[in-house]
């Protein structure tokens, strides 16, 4: 499936995503920076935070209530928040867009 990150300076990349993936580690993996993932994965840092895309809020659904508290700790959380590490990828996002905050890098 595709996904597109946009950097906070606008830097677009599209890149494929393996099913089963998370959204952080589809970043990493294709070295985008705004992705910092300092935890691994473990819902522990909040620097795989990112912004979804307002089309695709629905689809990829709410943090759970660890996942809200971490966004807690983020610099400029907003409704569209989540941490990248806790969205798995599926068919279904195949398409998605978000947004990387300024602050993580
Ligand atoms: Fe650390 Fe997502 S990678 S919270």
């Amino acid at each position: 499936v595709k996904i597109t990150y946009i950097e906070h300076d606008g830097r677009t990349f599209e890149v494929d995503a393996e099913i089963g993936s998370t959204v952080m580690q589809t970043a990493v993996d294709n070295g985008i920076e705004g992705i910092v993932a300092e935890c691994g994965g473990a819902c522990s840092c909040a620097t795989c935070h990112c912004y979804i895309d307002e089309a695709w809020v629905e689809t990829v659904g709410e943090a759970n209530q660890l996942e809200q508290q971490m966004l807690g700790f983020t610099v400029e959380p907003r409704d569209n928040s989540r941490l990248g590490c806790q969205i798995d990828i599926t068919q279904e996002l195949d398409g998605l867009v978000v947004r990387l905050p300024e602050a993580q890098f």
